[in-house]
């Protein structure tokens, strides 16, 4: 029974990531063409989704770690487990170092009355990194299902 709570919430929590790399590339976008005087700051988005990212990013490690434990640790899971947690953690690299960087040049550009090319070349970079995120995520999704060994 542990093993079913653990995988549901394990896979409860890697949808809610992908689902944030989604609304994440489409905020930027927005963010870089909506008027300023109508659209919310980019900073208050990027304060809950920083949280929300970092919360949901630990989650997903914590309960992998969970499942790892109630199968009786790295040894006994196939070699593809470490690959998909490789993964992870570059997730967890690029969502700080690269798109949170690039959330908050986009906000402190757009307060600065930045043109809206460079704010959509910006919203653009987040985008890109958000598709990185997204292939990482696949190569995690492959590497847990199909459990292959080398
Ligand atoms: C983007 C990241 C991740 C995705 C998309 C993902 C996806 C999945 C999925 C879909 C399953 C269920 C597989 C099945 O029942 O057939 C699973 C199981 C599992 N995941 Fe992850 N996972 C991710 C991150 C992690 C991390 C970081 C760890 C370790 C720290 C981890 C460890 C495990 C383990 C041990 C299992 C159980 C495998 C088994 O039953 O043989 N996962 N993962």
């Amino acid at each position: 029974m542990d093993y079913l709570i653990a995988r549901f919430v394990h896979i409860l929590l890697i949808a809610a990531w992908f689902g944030m790399t989604i609304s994440g590339k489409q905020r930027a976008q927005w963010f870089a063409r909506e008027n300023l005087a109508k659209a919310a700051p980019p900073e208050i988005y990027l304060r809950k989704a920083s949280v929300a990212g970092s919360l949901i990013g630990l989650g997903v490690i914590a309960s992998g770690f969970w499942l790892i434990h109630l199968l009786g640790g790295f040894d006994a899971v196939p070699w593809s487990i470490s690959l998909g947690f490789a993964a992870s953690l570059a997730i967890v690299l690029i969502g700080g170092l690269m798109i949170g960087r690039n959330w908050k040049k986009l906000a402190t550009r757009r307060a600065a009355g930045a043109p809206q090319a460079e704010l959509e070349a910006i919203a653009k970079q987040v985008g890109l990194w958000e598709r990185a995120v997204q292939l990482l995520w696949l190569v995690a999704l492959v590497s847990m299902v199909f459990r292959f060994e080398l």
